[in-house]
């Protein structure tokens, strides 16, 4: 058996496997020089170019398109319209499983939001195809629009996220509440967030009779594969996608999108390949964003600062015709040990397009509100923030009382503290000042993100020359899946890195599992190392079984695989070459497959979470109420790190998104129109380099056996958690002002 001890060396210390070493990215030289193709770089011959055209209003019906005006205009070739659209096997707005969402493709004249693809213009050139589409000038049957939290009336769902329950409570709130000796009751509000990685969804599609081959970014492989041969009433096993690089996904690419069908539509309806990618304006709409969120906190206390109650209310929306309810209020269930806690959540639908999974969907929102309440109550208690913190943090899980890696929060505040240098912050705001007079606050926030993993699949193959190859339909979003896997794919083969031909990132190979919900690495990761393990196994039978060979009679758990060769555990002088064993056996190659999936019964004895604390500085302007936040420094215990270099920037990425949230990004929107008024990235604001201050993430070592066996956790959304309300907080801390809505914009500051 290939051997992989679980104990995690530090970052730059080489121990002799691939795992734990900060590699840069593999792909990496190939990205910087362009060398890289994503979706949109494809141009297969005869290609055609298909541009969308997108509504103005976000409610009533298309009355009127002027087809004929963009059919004559010189390139085009073809208007798709609700018309001519070609017929699909499968009702677009069928909800077959939990990551089916409805999808607006033509398939009749009603807008529900805008933005929504009302025709599809084909044309030789994106210029003819571009001009076509405004020729369109659509005229519309307005209705009145929904466009605010308050603008219809609410219900609760019957479920948030994926399937948890909207209300949930333990113990009794209002008991809890009554006999605290200090409360707080405050509203926060998170502003609609929209999808906008930096490579747009994107579509190249071909068909050649009934099968389909498409290069488009996917986080979902076989979810966009199956959803697809759903909707076109095809076998699988005739769409082959190609999904080599993402140009970032962040839960916006997990199934397949309006718009990419609409190019598969385009290319059916004119028998040749068709390109075709949204504008940045059109990426508010059609591709998912992130809900706006009221919430209301209750907390209480007793004399000593020990909470007492804990309720979280969430007020969020969703669109007319699908149902996506973010889970804000259930970051309440993980952290804090109130013996009452409460949670709900209420809903109301308005006419945009439907919200989506976004980098930590509830914990991201909910907790700017829980962070910023619990630093509420710990002023009112007149107690350091990390102080009221660490005296309630929670030794086992609050909702379910199961238990969980408390431990390492502990271990999270106090390295990043210490390296901080929290221990100097006075308790009172408006306290410090910096040269030129701006003064100067410190905030905290706790992170949390569950450690989840899915079902998937991988192949290994050992050949006859030493060398190995890998196979598993990963996801490579940019994050640097493609590295990790390749080096957890190493170690489980006993090679080096260049010794193993990693491919990923098509729909032929093993289904390896979604990459999101921050269970990539652990999904595809445990199905890779069982793959590789097979492989060994087989190879150890072949050999111990053989008179011939040095290794006969070791017993396949008496051989350990390291740098192409199996040896006798109890005597290391004794081994063979993977080459050797295949050569006697007469084979080309041996091949191993794996499969990983959560452990059902860890699952339900353990509640399992990655951890981490966020420490900010900011500085205001106190004339000008300008914000720039100075420091962060981030500690986050999420398992056994494969690649700290990449682990790193996935947190980097996480906080300054936590930036972003507390103070640039909101998509404002018309309330008369129901329009956003700010779909482009000039307006929308986001950080750029210098919003980005001088940041650190140490990796807190943490062992969870109970995760997976290679003790995997996941990186990709924590960061945003706890970064934004920590921000908020040392906003407070500087300047005295608790601002509740987000982002906090200077006005409200003055
Ligand atoms: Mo993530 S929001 O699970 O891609």
């Amino acid at each position: 058996m290939s051997e992989i001890p679980l104990t995690q060396a530090p970052a730059h210390v080489r121990h002799g496997s691939s795992i734990g070493q900060p590699l840069t990215r593999r792909d990496g030289i190939l990205k910087v020089t362009g060398g890289a193709r994503y979706a949109a770089d494809n141009h297969p011959p005869e290609m055609l170019y298909a541009v969308p055209a997108v509504s103005s209003i976000a409610r009533g019906r298309v009355a009127f398109l002027d087809v004929a005006a963009a059919k004559a205009h010189p390139g085009v070739i073809e208007v798709m319209t609700p018309v001519n659209r070609p017929p699909l096997a499968q009702d677009p707005d069928a909800r077959t499983n939990p990551f089916a969402f409805r999808l607006d493709v033509l398939q009749n004249d009603k807008v529900r939001y805008a933005n929504q693809p009302i025709a599809v213009v084909i044309a030789d050139t994106l210029e003819a195809a571009t001009e076509g589409a405004a020729l369109l000038a659509p005229r519309y049957e307005t209705e009145p629009v929904r466009a605010d939290l308050d603008a219809n009336g609410s219900f609760t769902p019957p479920t948030v996220g994926v399937g948890n329950p909207a209300e949930a409570h333990r113990g009794d709130v209002h008991a809890g509440l009554a006999q605290a000796s200090r409360q707080i009751d405050a509203t926060y509000e998170t502003p609609a967030q929209y999808h906008n990685a930096m490579e747009p969804h994107a579509i190249v599609a071909a068909w050649d009779g009934d099968r389909l081959s498409i290069d488009m970014p996917t986080q979902g492989l076989a979810m966009t594969q199956g959803r697809l041969a759903e909707l076109f009433g095809l076998p699988v096993e005739n769409i082959h996608i190609r999904s080599r690089f993402l140009g970032g996904g962040f839960g916006s690419k997990g199934g397949v999108s309006g718009p990419q069908v609409l190019g598969i539509l385009a290319a059916r309806l004119t028998g040749r390949p068709v390109k075709l990618v949204l504008r940045r304006e059109q990426m508010f709409g059609p591709v998912g964003h992130r809900a706006p969120t009221r919430q209301t906190l209750r907390v209480g206390t007793d004399g000593d600062g020990v909470l007492t109650a804990l309720s979280h209310h969430t007020k969020t929306t969703s669109s007319t015709f699908d149902d996506f309810f973010e889970p804000a209020s259930d970051v309440s269930h993980t952290l804090y040990a109130s013996p009452a806690i409460a949670t709900s959540h209420e809903v109301v639908r308005l006419d945009t397009g439907t919200p989506l999974f976004m980098r930590a969907p509830g914990e991201a929102t909910g907790s700017i509100a829980l962070e910023s309440a619990i630093d509420e109550m710990a002023e009112a208690c007149g107690m350091d923030p990390l102080a009221f913190r660490l005296r309630n943090y929670a030794e086992v899980e609050p909702i379910s009382g199961k238990p969980f890696s408390s431990k390492a929060l502990r271990e999270c505040y106090a390295q990043g503290a210490e390296r901080f240098g929290w221990a100097g912050r006075p308790l009172a705001p408006r306290q410090m000042h910096d040269d030129e007079g701006r003064l100067v606050g410190w905030g905290m926030g706790t992170a949390t993100f569950p450690a989840l993993m899915f079902q998937g699949n991988a192949r290994a193959v050992i050949r006859s020359d030493g060398t190995g190859i890998m196979e598993a339909g990963a996801h490579d979003m940019g994050q640097g899946a493609g590295t990790a896997l390749a080096q957890i794919a190493a170690d489980s083969l006993g090679l080096d890195l260049d010794e193993v031909e990693f491919r990923s990132g098509t729909s032929d190979l093993p289904d390896a599992g979604i990459a999101g919900g921050s269970a990539h690495t652990a999904t595809a990761g445990m199905a890779i190392h069982e793959a590789g393990a097979d492989a060994i196994a087989k190879l150890a039978d072949l050999a111990t079984g053989d008179q011939r060979s040095p290794l006969f009679g070791a017993g396949n758990t008496g051989v350990v695989a390291r740098g192409g060769r199996l040896f006798r555990r109890d005597d290391e002088s004794r081994s063979e070459s993977y080459a050797d064993i295949l050569a006697r056996a007469g084979l080309a190659e041996i091949e191993g497959r794996g499969k990983s999936a959560a452990d059902p019964a860890a699952q339900s004895s353990y509640a399992k979470h990655a951890h981490g604390a966020v420490f900010v500085e900011v500085k205001v302007d106190p004339d000008f109420g300008q914000i720039r936040v100075t420091r962060l420094v981030g500690a986050f215990a999420a398992g056994r790190v494969i690649n700290p270099r990449l682990v790193r920037s996935q947190y980097y990425g996480g906080m300054i998104w936590g930036i972003s949230f507390a103070l640039h990004e909101k998509a404002v929107m018309d309330l008369r129109s129901g329009r956003p008024m700010n779909p482009n990235l000039g307006e929308y604001h986001i950080p750029v380099n210098a919003d980005a201050p001088s940041l650190e993430a140490i990796l807190v070592e943490e062992h969870d056996p109970h995760v997976n066996a290679l003790g995997i956790k996941g990186v990709g959304e924590i960061g945003i958690t706890g970064t934004a309300g920590a921000i908020a907080n040392a906003v407070w801390h500087a300047t005295g002002n608790r601002i509740r809505q987000f982002p906090i914009t200077l006005d409200r500051l003055l």
